[in-house]
């Protein structure tokens, strides 16, 4: 496949994910006791993952999302992590979920863990569809793992290149 001069090389396939986001919908839906959930998408590149994700989840739930810089152009982390959109609602006493894209050093996640635990939520978990576990160089604690994939950049379904490829239907490494 060819976009904007680059090659892309299916990992996972529409089809795949569609299967594991039902998978991880219905862990999900047995874990959680009654009480609010609150859905927290890390934006941007959760938002398709999400959308599919609420979706898939029977248990009621909300919405909310939080920005987090990343690595904007670059591919890979400054190590840098800046908090560009806060919640919109309080999470105390809630059910929080954090619906990640991809998790690569682990270095946005603790610090988003660190923010929302400060908040009181009355329990504090992560969903993320993609775990690049031999990056890590910070232990995270990933509640809910789609797929973990190699140490290879990954776009689509959300997920981006200098802000190109979010669309892709499945993901794809870019070469
Ligand atoms: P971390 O802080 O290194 O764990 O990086 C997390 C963020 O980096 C993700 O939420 C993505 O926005 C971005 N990222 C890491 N790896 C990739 C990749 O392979 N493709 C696209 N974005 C990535």
């Amino acid at each position: 496949m060819q976009e904007t001069g680059r090659s892309l090389r299916v990992l996972i396939t529409e089809r795949e994910i569609q299967q594991r986001v039902r998978e991880l919908a219905e862990a999900i839906d047995r874990d959680y006791p009654e009480g609010i959930l609150y859905l927290v998408g890390v934006l941007k590149g959760a938002a398709i993952f999400l959308a599919d994700l609420v979706r898939a989840v029977r248990r009621p739930v909300r919405l909310d999302f939080i920005g987090i810089s990343s690595y904007g152009a670059a591919k890979t982390s400054s190590g840098e992590v800046r908090l560009t959109k806060d919640l919109d609602v309080s999470i105390a006493g809630a059910h929080v979920l954090v619906v990640e894209d991809i998790v690569d050093t682990g270095l946005t996640l603790r610090y988003l863990l660190r923010l929302l635990s400060s908040r009181q939520p009355r329990s504090l978990r992560v969903v993320a569809l993609l775990d690049k576990r031999e990056r890590r160089v910070c232990e995270v604690p990933v509640d809910y793992v789609g797929f973990v994939i190699p140490d290879q950049f990954v776009v689509g379904y959300g997920l981006d290149y200098a802000e190109d490829y979010r669309g892709l239907r499945d993901i794809c490494v870019l070469e």
